[in-house]
């Protein structure tokens, strides 16, 4: 390993993030319109994926579908734009078909957003999105440089096993709206 990561290694450890952050969610994918259903269809010819939740995303006029391996993570979720002013369609059209987030679950996330914006890291919104009330908290980092998608941390609260709210959702995506248009 060389000494630039461990020094990346050793200023995360520092920082306390090592033990807030726990695993790998879900990953999440933004198809051009009718690519969802084949996108579904190719995932479950190779391996054992099934349908597990639908969502309609009024705002964003977009629909996502939840696939899951057995009752393993990371789910795998799947946004399609049904015109072509939705935020998810606007952004294929830019990038095509591709992964837009994978999203951790973390301990703490005001902590670890807090620690990370302390650490230069930027965000696609001010607030972290949801409450302890709906069950869950999320916020979306700024992509990658190199691969391009984006991280998002997640915590959860009771006995919500969703993987957002129609409303978190919402708000995610129109976070995200300038990086499909810019
Ligand atoms: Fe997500």
């Amino acid at each position: 390993m060389s000494l630039d990561l461990n020094h990346v290694i050793d200023d995360f450890n520092k920082s306390g993030l090592d033990k807030l952050i726990e695993k790998l969610d879900h990953v999440a994918y933004r198809v051009k319109r009718g690519e969802r259903l084949t996108t579904m269809q190719a995932m479950m010819n190779l391996l054992p994926y099934r349908e597990f939740k639908n969502f309609k995303i009024i705002k964003a006029d977009a629909i996502t579908t939840c696939i899951k391996l057995h009752e393993t993570l990371p789910v795998i979720v799947i946004s399609e734009g049904l015109s072509e002013d939705s935020i998810v369609e606007k952004y294929c059209q830019k990038y095509g078909s591709r992964v837009h987030h994978l999203a951790y679950l973390v301990k703490d996330i005001e902590k670890v957003v807090e620690i990370q914006k302390s650490r230069g890291v930027e965000f696609t919104s001010d607030q972290v999105i949801g409450s302890v009330s709906e069950g869950i908290k999320q916020i979306f980092t700024m992509p990658t440089e190199t691969t391009n998608h984006i991280v998002e941390y997640i915590q959860r609260f009771g006995d919500f096993d969703g993987f957002f709210t129609p409303s978190n959702v919402e708000n995610l995506m129109i976070s995200t709206a300038k990086l499909g248009e810019a």
